[in-house]
């Protein structure tokens, strides 16, 4: 017989991962817990972690989080001494770990060291960190680019620096929360538009851009969580018309999307220079880390001579522009892996339909999620998924809302087409398990 307490915590903890606290009475402090200004387990959002841990405590499954790699993290990972099929690397094109890239970090490290050991202002310039920015520049046909130490931090600290409280910053609802922070620390006024919907954006902008200075709409070319993209010329159009920087992240788009992996405006035959701001970042295909901000000289000398995310950091290791730069440059040189890529993607949305999973808005990219639309449904099969030797996280709450919930698989150009067809299979198997799982914990108390 179950318990009858841990009934009524199970149900909680359903109730909860659903998102349905507001039906719930308030949970009763443990005797031990502590409370007062100085407690951090009372600091917003923490008990919801705790009770997602105390959700896989109960119904047995593990955190997918903070897995241990013993290696490269490529088309396979090595974990617990086993080797498993894995989509859970940004290593779009499979450069991490090729010899000339290897080549290139350890020349770099012989010369530098690792550390830049100042800023760009004071000592750390280094001829690795230029021409990194140049081959960026040139890749979007634009005048110059700066490099910054993070992805996450680029679009804080600049659209921070960029905006003001005088100034509107107009976001896809769907848009990286670094650069949704990044509106906060302006002080902007901020506006957010449904996924995609530009009908909904050119609402926003004629409501309310005469009433500001300034404004910035910011989207991503690539979106990390969906896998689909916005209408770059519309959204050209749109922000001529209202007098708009537009802003365009580029993290998943660069390798992704484009015949040679030049990413959006590439996809559609923009003309990059019609962009005001790329940004993107080193972490994905080009297998470093950090961030950039490709455009007109002016935008990058304003961006060196003042934003506080440059100026007053240490400049990126010389090893890690060495590394990134030369990750560009087999982008380039070899625009097959960008193609194999494409074919993994149309492939895996193509097996995803046929097998009745769901692939939600992902269009047959590198970023390919399967929707599970309930928390508990998304972790269950990650876990299933990674005891038959396949790793992919699941999106929960609070990444995605939690009806949103899902696997994301991120493919790469090293992955075969049997790792995908395996995948699906054993997906598609563990689903329909899923189902009978979930009937058999008994239905929730609200669900
Ligand atoms: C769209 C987008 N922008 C920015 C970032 C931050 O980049 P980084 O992880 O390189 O700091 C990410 C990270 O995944 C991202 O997905």
């Amino acid at each position: 017989m179950t318990d009858p307490s841990d009934k009524e915590a199970r149900d909680r903890l359903f109730a909860r991962v659903r998102g349905m606290q507001a039906e719930l009475p308030p949970m009763q402090k443990s005797p031990a817990s502590h409370s007062g200004d100085t407690d951090f387990r009372t600091l917003p959002g923490y008990e919801e972690f705790q009770l997602q841990r105390e959700i896989g405590a109960k119904l047995g499954i593990e955190n997918p989080y903070f897995r241990m790699h013993e290696a490269r993290s490529g088309p396979r990972a090595e974990i617990g001494g086993r080797s498993l099929l894995n989509f859970s690397s940004y290593d779009y094109l499979g450069l991490n770990g090729h010899p000339e890239i290897v080549a290139a970090a350890k020349k770099a490290v012989d010369r530098y060291g690792v550390s830049a050991s100042g800023s760009r202002h004071v000592s750390g310039e280094r001829p690795v960190h230029r021409a990194l920015e140049q081959s960026l520049a040139s890749l979007y046909g634009v005048e110059d680019c700066v490099t910054f130490v993070s992805g996450y931090a680029t679009n804080l600290g600049v659209i921070g620096q960029l905006l003001g409280q005088k100034d509107i910053l107009f976001h896809d609802s769907a848009m990286h929360n670094s650069a949704v922070m990044g509106g906060m620390l302006s002080n902007a006024a901020r506006r957010s538009f449904r996924h995609n919907d530009l009908d909904n954006l050119e609402e926003m902008l004629t409501a309310h851009r005469g009433s500001y200075e300034r404004a910035m709409i910011v989207v991503e070319g690539l979106y990390s969580m969906d896998g689909d993209w916005p209408d770059l010329p519309r959204l050209i159009e749109l922000k001529n018309r209202h007098r708009a920087w537009l802003m365009v992240d580029e993290a998943h788009a660069l390798g992704v999307l484009g015949k040679h992996g030049g990413g959006i405006a590439e996809h559609f035959g923009a003309n990059p220079k019609d962009v005001d701001i790329w940004m993107g970042t080193l972490s994905k295909t080009l297998c470093a880390c950090g961030g950039y901000i490709a455009g007109s000289a002016d935008l990058i000398d304003y961006l060196k001579c003042t934003a506080g995310v440059f100026v007053y950091s240490v400049a990126m290791p010389p090893v890690i522009a060495a590394s990134a730069h030369k990750a560009l440059e087999l982008m380039l040189r070899e625009p097959e892996r960008v193609t194999r890529l494409q074919k993994n993607g149309a492939l895996f949305l193509k097996l995803t339909r046929e097998r009745g999973l769901d692939p939600g808005t992902g269009a047959g990219t590198a970023v390919a999620p399967i929707m599970m639309h309930d928390s508990l449904p998304a972790a269950l099969l990650s876990q299933k998924l990674y005891e038959r030797g396949i790793n992919v996280q699941p999106v929960m709450y609070p990444g995605v809302p939690a009806k949103a919930s899902r696997l994301r698989f991120f493919l790469s150009a090293a992955h075969s087409e049997s790792d995908i067809v395996e995948a699906l299979d054993i997906v598609a198997e563990e689903w329909k398990r899923i189902g009978e799982t979930i009937k058999s914990l008994g239905k929730p108390a609200h669900g």
